[in-house]
């Protein structure tokens, strides 16, 4: 597994894999901007993009992960791991923050594995769905 900046060649890849964005117009500008502003990862396997990664510095000036996403093939084989670990690579803030719904029980565990701790919910996002929000203190000079 090759993790790299996604390019804008990727794009469609990219959009290929993310099952929101099939059908859903304003996720799939969002995926060209993330991509022109550098703020994207790939994970390619065998030559195909088999996930991505979002990380911005929107969140209060922290990282943050805004999007994370393996093709359903491809999951439970490390490639949210590796996405993940590679955005706590690069991250230039010394803290890494991330969220998701309640109801996402694969995202907390991934999150538990990679030891993130639990770091507040806001709820009314999404109804009856609470967002749980997630932070981790990188190691190294930033
Ligand atoms: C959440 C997601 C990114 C995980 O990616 P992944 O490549 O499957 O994760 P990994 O293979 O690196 O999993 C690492 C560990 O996380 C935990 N984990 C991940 N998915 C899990 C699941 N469905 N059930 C239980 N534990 C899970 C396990 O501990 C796993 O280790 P193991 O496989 O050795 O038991 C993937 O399920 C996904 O793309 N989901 C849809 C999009 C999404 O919800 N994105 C996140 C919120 S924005």
């Amino acid at each position: 597994m090759k993790i790299s900046k996604a390019k804008k060649s990727d794009i469609e890849a990219i959009i290929s894999v993310d099952h929101v964005a099939a059908h859903d117009e304003s996720r799939r500008r969002h995926i060209c901007e993330w991509v022109s502003g550098d703020s994207t990862i790939v994970a390619v396997v065998d030559d195909a993009v088999v996930g991505y990664a979002v990380l911005e510095y929107t969140f209060f000036s922290q990282g943050f992960i805004s999007m994370l996403i393996v093709a359903e093939a491809s999951r439970r084989k490390g490639v949210g791991t590796a996405l993940v670990s590679h955005l706590e690579e690069i991250c230039k803030t010394e803290k890494l923050f991330t969220s998701t719904n309640e109801s996402n029980e694969p995202m907390q565990a991934l999150m538990q594995s990679m030891s993130y701790e639990p770091s507040g919910v806001v709820h009314n996002l999404d109804d009856g769905d609470p967002e749980l929000f997630y932070f981790k203190k990188l190691k190294g000079n930033r």
